[in-house]
């Protein structure tokens, strides 16, 4: 599947976005092992939280549709209450699903076979497998990627552990690890990462201790706890409100009011960044719903300008920086990216990616190890890889209502793993985008 965009301005409307992707995963894990009925309002229904609840389906999890608004029941079966599934999980696209549910699922008493679709049986998963092994699962891997075998284990081992890269997941699966270990796990970190897993865990009502000091943060439970079912709203996720926030930014006489907004401080960056480059942006009603901030956006067309976007801001703005990188491409002067190495092992090697697209599209961008050099100017018409990743695909979809003429992306099945319904909403605010297969 291809999108066609075609030059689009007077932009407008009140949206709301899909579901947050990343509370989705954790409302049907921490679900499935609560003990109790979970009602979960407003879950993603893309393809990788299917992917989650199909996984736990085959472990004897009931998970029931409510109606056609992604309201959830998850018939939750305590921490030991999960049966060993028939044959692979196939976690499709999903590095965070994958990642989590490793971490979940490699204390116990069987063994699991964990795969994925091409591009995540690419991505590096020694950065579980090292952790999860200090604690004593046996994972057996080729090569350090998917698929991997977890061999049951009698049980778990607490660890104390820092993470080496900026990573919720890495964390993520260490803490999930550490619920079915024996003493307590501790996980540190250097960089802020988005915080959903340890908020959902008090929420679920299993203690999670925080200890934050200049360098970081240290997260600790103690293993054999019990998860009580709860109500989650899920907010609209930030990450896929960024493509029409910088959709109203960089199209003329456009006012864009994106509804119910996930505004986590563990990973807003895309607001600041944008703020600094100029951007009309206000965060009206904010409130807090089910422990997690939200705000209704409100984004007008703005003169933006380059800045430098340096580590602090790529790792509360991880999964933005392509959409980030095509408002830099409309700003006037220069914006150099750097620390963004982990960009490098995303659902593409996103570097790479936008780098050759805004090349496709005529704009001045050098490429560095850890980032890119980008000069605003003119976007043109052209046609660009997406190399079958959903944020590169929506990314390019927004350049192309600013460009020339007719901008192509192509590869663009992905998008219904983090955004089903992109392109009907799009065209709802007034984007001339036609999917065409
Ligand atoms: C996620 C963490 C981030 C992010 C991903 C979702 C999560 O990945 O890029 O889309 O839900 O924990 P890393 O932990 O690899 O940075």
């Amino acid at each position: 599947m291809k999108f066609s965009v075609a030059p689009s301005f007077s932009l407008s409307g009140n949206i709301k976005v899909a579901g947050d992707k990343s509370i989705s995963h954790r409302s049907v894990i921490f679900g499935a092992i609560a003990e109790g009925v979970t009602r979960v309002a407003g879950i993603l229904e893309g393809e990788d939280v299917i992917a989650t609840m199909n996984a736990f389906r085959k472990m004897g999890i009931e998970i029931e549709k409510q109606d056609e608004s992604g309201d959830y029941l998850i018939h939750g079966k305590g921490l030991n209450g999960l049966q060993a599934p028939e044959g692979p999980l196939d976690m499709g696209n999903s590095g965070t699903a994958f990642r989590l549910m490793a971490g979940l699922l490699c204390g116990q008493p069987w063994t699991t076979l964990m795969t994925g679709d091409e591009s995540l049986n690419q991505r590096p998963m020694e950065r579980i497998i090292t952790p999860l092994s200090l604690m004593g699962a046996k994972i057996e891997s080729e090569n350090g990627m998917p698929p991997i075998i977890l061999n049951p284990v009698d049980s778990l081992t607490a660890i104390n552990y820092t993470t080496p890269m900026a990573s919720a997941q890495v964390k993520s699966a260490v803490l999930l690890a550490g619920l079915n270990a024996r003493g307590r796990t501790s996980v540190t970190e250097h960089a802020v990462t988005r915080d959903h897993t340890e908020r959902m865990l008090t929420g679920f009502g299993y203690e999670v201790d925080t200890i934050e000091n200049p360098q970081g943060k240290t997260l600790s439970l103690e293993g054999g706890g019990r998860l009580f079912a709860r109500d989650i709203h899920v907010p609209a996720d930030l990450s896929s409100a960024a493509f029409f926030m910088v959709a109203a930014l960089i199209s003329r006489d456009s006012e864009i009011l994106l509804e119910k907004v996930g505004i986590n401080p563990t990973r807003n960056g895309v607001i600041p960044v944008l703020l600094r480059m100029g951007a009309d942006i206000l965060l009206e009603n904010k409130r807090t719903v089910g422990g997690e901030p939200i705000a209704d956006v409100r984004v007008k067309s703005s003169s933006l300008t380059g800045c430098s976007i340096l580590k602090s801001d790529v790792d509360l703005a991880i999964d933005e920086i392509p959409v980030i990188a095509v408002a830099a491409a409309c700003a006037e002067g220069v914006t150099r990216i750097t620390g963004a190495e982990e960009l490098r092992v995303k659902e593409s090697d996103r570097i790479h990616s936008v780098v050759q697209g805004l090349r496709a599209l005529g704009v001045e961008v050098d490429e560095q190890p850890d980032g890119m050099t980008i000069t605003g100017g003119k976007i043109h018409s052209g046609s660009v890889e997406s190399y079958h990743d959903h944020r590169i695909s929506m990314a390019f979809a927004i350049a192309g209502i600013v460009a020339c003429g007719p901008v192509e992306v192509l590869g663009c099945e992905n998008v219904a793993t983090s955004f089903p319904g992109f392109g009907d909403l799009a065209r709802s605010v007034g984007i001339d985008l036609q999917q065409l297969e």
